[in-house]
């Protein structure tokens, strides 16, 4: 089979497309003849920093739609050829994956295989980052950092949807700011100004949850534009600026609080948890609530355009690679 994978860590160029034997499920896995692979910004950090990958040569790619192609040894639920979406441990950018039945999802009616692929990762982390974690009550203020991102894209809408009364998007430019305002934020700031903006919008009280998927410097700011008793959860670190510390002098005065959340992580421990929240953030999609908007399809052997386009923080929305 292809695959797309690094033998380094570097730029969009390490990733070359190689000829690599097709896996078997072992126990309790399937096998997925793939068609089409979500990009996430994960895969971005995975090729040019070694996040979470366990050693070289890697095959990057967490999530996909596809048919099921074989099943290991006490799999049951899941019949060969049925469509389905999955979340990988990488190794989705190639024409099969192996994948924890655990973590693959029948693709709900109503959904094609294209969509399917964009599901995976972005929805449940979403619905667990307003819901699950952030624990948005009606009527409150919430602000998304990387807010035309793919998960940024629907936090807003899911915030609105869990009964937040605004929703305040942060972007790197005034396109992505327009882009961010047609997908439901009620207005979307600057990331050099936003802390000022926000306080301005909100008439000096302050948001009531953060949703940051950047660190460092745009995470302390993010902190100073919560209201009292405000919470803010981390869950990245885009701007690659060393790990973040807080402690008693930012958080004692006025009650803040702030979490985490990995998707990733919860894969790998509790799987079951993951399906729970999926099944609710699915349900999203199925019934029109929440657009995700596929923004650009890449053939899987051009990942790294992909990436180029990702890392160049000009993309909007999802990106996709066909398979
Ligand atoms: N913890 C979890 O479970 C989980 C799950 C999925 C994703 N994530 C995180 O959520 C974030 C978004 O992921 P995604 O896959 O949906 O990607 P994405 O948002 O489509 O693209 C990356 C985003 O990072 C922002 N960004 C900020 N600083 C950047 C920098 N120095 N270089 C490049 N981009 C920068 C860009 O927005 P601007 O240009 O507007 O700043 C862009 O929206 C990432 O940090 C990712 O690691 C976390």
């Amino acid at each position: 089979m292809r695959g797309v994978r690094f033998e380094e860590f570097g730029g969009p160029e390490v990733l070359r497309v190689v000829e690599l034997d097709a896996p078997e499920p072992a126990a309790g896995e399937v096998t997925i003849d793939i068609a089409y692979v979500g990009v996430n910004f994960a895969d971005l950090q995975a090729r040019s920093t070694g996040y979470r990958v366990p050693g070289l040569p890697f095959v990057p790619g967490l999530e996909l739609s596809g048919r099921i192609r074989a099943l290991g040894s006490g799999v049951e639920g899941f019949t060969i050829g049925q469509p389905v979406a999955a979340i990988t441990e990488g190794g989705a950018y190639a024409e099969v994956v192996r994948a924890k039945a655990a973590t693959v999802f029948p693709i709900p009616d109503g959904i094609d295989l294209r969509t399917a692929a964009t599901l995976p990762t972005v929805l449940p982390t979403a619905y667990a980052l307003v819901n699950t974690v952030g624990r948005v009550r009606p009527g409150e203020i919430v602000l998304v950092q990387a807010a035309a991102g793919g998960v940024g894209t629907v936090a807003g809408q899911v915030a609105k949807l869990a009964g937040a009364s605004a929703v305040y998007g942060v972007v790197s430019s005034t396109e992505k700011a327009e882009y961010a305002r047609k997908r439901g934020y009620d207005d979307a700031f600057l990331s050099d100004t936003f802390d000022t903006d926000v306080l301005a919008a909100t008439g000096g009280r302050g948001v009531d949850l953060v949703l940051d998927p950047v660190g460092g410097d745009t995470l302390r700011r993010s902190l100073d534009t919560l209201a009292l008793f405000g919470r803010l959860v981390s869950f990245g670190n885009a701007g690659g600026e060393p790990a973040w510390q807080v402690g008693q002098p930012e958080l004692y005065p006025r009650g803040r609080s702030i979490s985490g959340f990995s998707i990733l992580s919860l894969t790998a421990t509790e799987p079951q948890v993951l399906r729970e929240i999926a099944a609710h953030a699915f349900e999203l999609v199925t019934s029109g609530k929440v657009e995700l908007p596929i923004t650009a399809e890449f053939p899987l052997a051009e990942a790294g355009d992909a990436h180029r386009l990702m890392g160049g923080r000009t993309s909007t929305g999802k990106l996709i690679l066909a398979v």
